[in-house]
């Protein structure tokens, strides 16, 4: 028999449910904002243009960046296309680690095919794959180096990443953030990263709607466009304009899930990051400290003492981790997402190559009985089999 309870445990994939208030701004503005933002002068245009920009607004203030430097598009993935395509040219080296998704490995892989960029990736001697800064530094400098593109948490361990040390060791050289797992569900002040760019999505930690993510740019760190086309403004020139955020972003832009991107941070401003980040630890401890204690249990890239999202990753010696995935969901309610996690570099660095692991994602609205629940449920089938 189907469970009818929902326990959702997959936040490292999206977030669901979503932050309050997110779903009645993007009915807000579809039936009462929804001109074309920035196009033209009548009441609906301007009523979007208004949504658009105080969305930005309370986007940059969650993280403490320029608005104008707060750009908005599809999601991280297009985000970081736009800047690894546009800063890579023929010839160029870039540095990486091993645990990035595929928006960053496959861009990579594209490039040094296409451009002959070439790719250098920091292995680590940590039995977990987790990078030092030193480790950064050392490869970074071996030859000139045109870029560092790193992620700020590895979507498969939930491993917190030194990203400010590591843009220390490496300065000059301008370092590129993954933060698809960290925006939201850490404290992120743009300014203290020391970064050159931070790329997110909307719907994973920030709690807004799907097709949505934001690019973050510091001062003097200009990126070209990857898309081109209408922006509203300078509609005299042939070109893109000078300006950001105009620059970068062509085309309409997703209003509703913009409106509902506002809406969120606005929530989780409210709420604190940092007592978000607090509760996903709190409940990762539980988790892992409990997951571990079962016969059979593997746990990969946890450790007790260092800084970890609300991801954990584990493989059960007695069963496939898909099947497991298919019977929680099932037998008890319970999801979660097994297999490769659009990571398999990161699976192969770790040894879990081809078949993955079972990743727990956690969110601010998972309770202890929630985890208490995926615990039970992993025992019961531990002492079973199946
Ligand atoms: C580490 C990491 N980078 C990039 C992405 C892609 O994000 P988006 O869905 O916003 O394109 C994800 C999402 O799975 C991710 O976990």
């Amino acid at each position: 028999m189907t469970a009818t309870r929902r326990i959702y445990l997959d936040h490292g994939a999206t977030s669901w449910p979503k932050a309050p208030g997110v779903a009645d701004a993007m009915v807000r503005y579809l039936e009462e904002e929804a001109g074309n933002p920035g196009r033209g002068g009548h009441r609906l245009t301007v009523a979007a243009s208004r949504a658009v920009e105080s969305a930005r607004e309370d986007v940059a203030a969650l993280f403490g960046s320029e608005p104008e430097r707060t750009l908005l598009g599809s999601g991280a993935t297009f985000w970081l296309n736009t800047v690894l395509l546009t800063q890579l040219n023929p010839g160029d080296r870039v540095v990486t680690s091993a645990l990035e998704h595929n928006a960053v490995v496959r861009s990579l892989r594209w490039l040094e095919r296409s451009r002959g960029v070439e790719i250098a990736i920091v292995q680590g001697a940590d039995p977990d794959g987790l990078p030092t800064a030193d480790e950064f530094r050392r490869e970074a400098f071996a030859r000139p180096t045109a870029l560092v593109v790193v992620t700020h948490a590895s979507n498969v361990t939930g491993a917190v990443f030194p990203v400010t040390e590591i843009a220390e060791a490496v300065a000059p050289i301008p370092v590129v953030v993954d933060g698809a797992q960290t925006a939201g569900s850490l404290p992120v002040r743009f300014s203290e990263l020391c970064v050159a760019a931070y790329a997110c999505s909307g719907h994973k930690g920030l709690l807004g709607p799907q097709g949505v993510g934001v690019l973050l740019l510091d001062e003097g760190f200009e990126v070209e466009p990857l898309v081109r086309g209408g922006t509203g403004s300078r509609s005299e020139s042939e070109e893109m304009p000078e300006h950001l955020p105009d620059r970068l972003e062509a085309g309409t832009p997703n209003g509703p899930g913009i409106a509902g991107l506002g809406a969120a941070c606005r929530w989780l401003a409210e709420r604190g990051v940092g007592a978000v980040a607090e509760h996903e630890h709190r409940l990762v401890r539980r988790l892992a400290g409990r997951l571990g204690e079962i016969a059979g249990v593997r746990l990969h890239g946890w450790r007790p003492d260092r800084p970890h999202t609300g991801i954990l990753s584990f493989t059960v010696e007695w069963g496939d981790n898909g099947e497991l995935a298919t019977l929680l969901d099932r037998e008890h309610g319970i999801m979660l997402r097994p297999g490769l996690h659009c990571a398999p570099a990161a699976h192969r660095r770790l040894g879990t190559f081809p078949d993955g692991t079972a990743r727990v994602g956690i969110g601010p609205f998972t309770t202890e009985a929630d985890v208490d629940a995926l615990v039970g449920a992993v025992r019961q089938f531990s002492v079973f089999s199946f």
